[in-house]
């Protein structure tokens, strides 16, 4: 193998270290729109602009690092999402993803409903309007004083997700004078992550309640004799960033072999099953995900032609796609601070946020994609791998990019995608200040969610 003597680091053509990376595309300018937020662009003078405004004025007016989130895009995808399920299904956009009280005013008006999974995103929704009968409650362990508060405000459901959460959320609404709409969260014994699923005699994790040995049935059971409790229906979740659809198939039909079942021994029909979330996104333009009406179309068919089968009704289908409504929608600007190049193996570009503003490449080895955004270049591609500045060998942003060869300290490169489980998981490491996320639309742009400042930071340090 040959070494590239080149200042700026390894080629492509002459090192190839290894790495989860393809070919360099034919033209590193080019803002692939599969990855990119909808009004995402370059103007005449080959600055990445969004929603008409350049990413260059964008950071001197709100610094870097910070999250741009194309406003017209999300309702876009609340409207498709809506539009796709129609009147006779629900559609919960999963809070975890990304919640904040302007995205709770945008579902509101785009008619989504919430899913929430803890005290914290309950109060977001609740303060920011949301209608509490169009919220779900979520959660493996959810506290007395957060089953309480839900129940109080009327949500539309809990999920219950074990046998004392059965009797605790009973208790509680009981205890409050209601009767309160819940469903049960099973396991389907299938795990599904990206082009792949596995179906499983039963699982090793801490969410639902399996439906082998019969514990679904009789959770059920349970569930039925409580006054508390109104069953509406039955809940599973399989995986996240799926793009077959073979994984919600197999789930479909165990769900609805248990509502058949619950009709055998109880000569009740439930009225509601809810497929969960986890659709996938493109990180890079090698990923195709399904579009909104393709999977409310594949799901309906499944659920009826197994309905069908077991001579049930058809229920009422609701889902909760968090990352696949949010997470195209933004990007983060970065500005570079450090270029160190590794002869013989890749290009290592510093940039001034890291794993405190995505924790997901450490977390799970997520790809993303990466692209310099305040000019455009004509140098030759350079391997490179984005870094933030923290105080770990992890702290990856990019693992595998090409970024071109002039590369150069102060320029400003983004990385797409980082609408769902960037923000939402953003942590103060190293005490860095967790970065703003401004919305972008028709040529405005408002911070939704401000930069933390050194003052949060020394409130909270009381001692
Ligand atoms: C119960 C449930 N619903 C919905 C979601 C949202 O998943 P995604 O953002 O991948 O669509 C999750 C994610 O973990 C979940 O656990």
């Amino acid at each position: 193998m040959s070494r590239s003597a080149h200042p700026a680091g390894p080629r492509h053509a002459d090192v190839l270290p290894e790495g989860h990376y393809t070919a360099p595309p034919a033209d590193l300018n080019t803002l692939d729109p599969k990855v990119w937020a909808r009004t995402v662009d370059r103007d005449e003078q080959g600055v990445a602009t969004i929603g008409g405004l350049r990413v260059t004025d964008l950071a001197e007016e709100f610094g870097t690092p910070a999250y741009f989130l194309d406003e017209t895009d999300f309702r876009t995808r609340c409207r498709a999402w809506a539009d796709a399920f129609g009147p006779d299904a629900d559609v919960f956009y999963a809070g975890k993803a990304f919640l904040s009280r302007a995205i709770v005013r945008w579902l509101h008006e785009e008619g989504l409903n919430l899913d929430v999974c803890s005290g914290g995103e309950l109060a977001t929704a609740l303060s920011a309007g949301m209608p509490a009968e169009r919220i779900a409650f979520h959660g493996n362990n959810k506290s007395e004083a957060e089953i309480r508060r839900a129940v109080e405000a009327g949500v539309g459901r809990i999920v219950l997700d074990s046998f004392q959460e059965i009797v605790r959320v009973a208790h509680i609404a009981q205890s409050l004078g209601k009767r309160q709409r819940v469903q049960i969260r099973v396991t389907v014994g299938v795990e599904a992550h990206t082009h792949e699923f596995i179906a499983t005699a039963h699982e090793d994790q801490k969410f639902g309640i399996a439906l082998a040995g019969g514990q679904a049935a009789e959770a059920v059971r349970r569930a039925l004799q409580l006054d508390g409790l109104e069953l509406i229906g039955i809940h599973s979740h399989i995986g996240s960033q799926i793009f077959d659809m073979a994984g919600f198939e197999v789930s479909a039909r165990r769900v609805v072999q248990l509502l058949a079942e619950v009709r055998d021994e109880h000569g009740v029909e439930l009225p509601e099953i809810d497929l969960g979330g986890g659709l996938g996104i493109a990180y890079t333009s090698e990923d195709d995900p399904r579009e909104p009406h393709e999977i409310a179309k594949a799901l309906s068919e499944i659920v009826t032609r197994e309905c069908e089968s077991a001579g049930l009704r058809t229920p009422r289908i609701s889902v909760e796609p968090g990352r696949a409504i949010v997470g195209p929608t933004a990007f983060t600007l970065y500005r570079v601070g450090t270029i160190k190049p590794l002869d013989g193996l890749r290009t290592y570009v510093s940039v001034d946020g890291g794993m405190s503003d995505n924790i997901r490449t450490a977390l799970y080895d997520a790809e993303y994609s990466v692209s310099l955004v305040s000019r455009v270049s004509d140098a030759e591609p350079m391997l490179s791998r984005v870094v933030g500045k923290h105080c770990e060998s992890g702290d990856i942003v990019v693992r595998d990019a090409f970024l071109p060869a002039d590369l150069a300290p102060g320029d400003l490169i983004a990385v797409p995608a980082t609408g769902a489980y960037c923000r939402s998981m953003a942590s103060n490491y190293n005490h860095a200040l967790r970065p703003p996320v401004v919305a972008v639309r028709d040529g405005e742009a408002r911070v939704i969610v401000r930069r933390e400042t050194e003052e949060d930071l020394l409130r909270l340090d009381v001692g």
